[in-house]
């Protein structure tokens, strides 16, 4: 008989690693399907880590975090804001995903309703759906230059069981980065309708213009249905390190305590120290990983440009575009044929929710010889098949 709880039984591997797991460790293969760059984490913040070992410290530790890496993240969100949050609202759960799964289960259950904004990550869908919740998506719209939300989309998928809703700023795979207007205004929503708005943050400082996007936490109060979720990985360049945080509610905080023992009775403790250290001696590396992901972006205008089937919106955050290819029949075939005859790995657009069939994703934070080089075999890719696309 099969144990499987029906929801587990029903979940399908994501189109990212379906693609990616049969090539994984080829090297051949010019990666740029999965968030992370080619670049280890800096020598400082390593350091960092291996001084925790040195000094012993492998025990249990608070299961919302080390005080010192709470204290540091306040002080970071508090000038990064110009906010003054209640200790008790930050947790380190773990990883950033630790802390997506552990909002979901603290108020979704079966019979449940769930709003993702998409396009967006796969795992997220998968992680809602464990609940038992029913999961729906409201699409950004390409409109003009760039990706929009219209928040009347929203409104109307609204349930009376609507208990959740995911908004990824800036988003992971389009770009786009929700405005503070409309922040306030889903904040509203979800105030009215007392919905959690899960609010994943986590390339809050992967912007082309400014230092950092506009965040639910400049306008939450304390008591507002808001869990933000961010981590280390990205701004960081962090990614194997598995460890992010959470501002929610301070009234949540002893359940984020008893759920963090669940998941993993607290992150890694050397880790945490490594954390403390990006936070405190770390905005010089955010600042030239931005730049980098910058000039990367530029090259994939130039590169994909050129390709009149290629229909590109260029994104205002993160590290991905999330092109268009016009007529494609398959994301999942094309990104098959694409490392097949081209050896790049690139994500399917299906498998970031329903209307993408015609996309695919690429991230653009590796070293720019060799995204310019997966670049231009895609665009060689395209060409050569060009006839096999719809007309349109
Ligand atoms: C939108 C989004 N949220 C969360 C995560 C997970 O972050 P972490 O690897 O720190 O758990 C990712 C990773 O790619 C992501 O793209």
């Amino acid at each position: 008989m099969n144990l499987l709880r029906p929801e587990i039984a029903a979940l399908e591997q994501n189109g990212i690693t379906r693609v990616a797991l049969p090539r994984i460790d080829d090297p051949d293969v010019i990666a740029l399907w999965f968030g992370e760059g080619d670049l280890a984490t800096e020598g400082f913040i390593r350091d960092a880590a291996k001084q925790a070992l040195d000094d012993g410290d492998t025990f249990y530790t608070h299961t919302r975090g080390r005080q010192d890496l709470r204290d540091a993240l306040k002080r970071y969100l508090d000038a990064l804001y110009g906010i003054d949050l209640h200790p008790d609202r930050i947790t380190v759960p773990g990883a950033t995903m630790i802390g997506l799964t552990i909002a979901a289960q603290m108020v979704l259950s079966t019979g449940d309703h769930a709003i993702i904004v998409g396009p967006a990550w796969p795992n997220i869908d998968s992680t809602f759906r464990t609940t038992g919740a029913e999961v729906e998506y409201v699409r950004q719209r390409r409109m003009g230059a760039g990706w929009r939300l219209d928040l009347d989309d929203v409104r109307s998928a609204l349930r009376p069981r609507t208990r959740a809703l995911f908004v990824n700023t800036p988003c992971n795979p389009t770009g786009w980065v929700m405005p503070p207007d409309q922040q306030a205004e889903l904040l509203e929503l979800c105030r009215e309708r007392n919905i959690l708005l899960i609010a994943d943050e986590v390339y809050h400082r992967n912007v082309f213009d400014g230092d950092v996007a506009p965040s639910f936490l400049s306008i939450a109060r304390d008591d507002d249905p808001v869990i933000v979720v961010n981590g280390f990985s990205k701004a960081w360049a962090m990614t194997g390190w598995r460890i992010g945080w959470v501002v929610a509610p301070s009234r949540f905080a002893e359940a984020w305590s008893i759920l963090s023992e669940c998941f993993n009775t607290g992150a890694t403790v050397f880790v945490q120290r490594a954390a403390v250290t990006a936070l405190e001696r770390g905005e010089e590396v955010v600042a030239r990983l931005r730049d980098q992901y910058a000039r990367g972006r530029a090259i994939v205008s130039e590169v994909l440009g050129r390709c009149p089937r290629i229909e590109l919106t260029e994104p205002q955050g993160a590290f991905y575009v999330f092109p268009r290819v016009r007529g494609m029949r398959s994301s999942l075939a094309f990104a098959q044929g694409v490392l097949e005859e081209e050896n790049v790995g690139i994500a399917p657009g299906y498998t970031f929710g329903p209307g993408n069939e015609e996309h695919f994703r690429l991230c653009f934070a590796q070293s720019h010889g060799r995204l310019r080089e997966g670049l231009e075999r895609i665009v060689r890719y395209v060409e050569r098949h060009d006839n096999e696309f719809e007309s349109g």
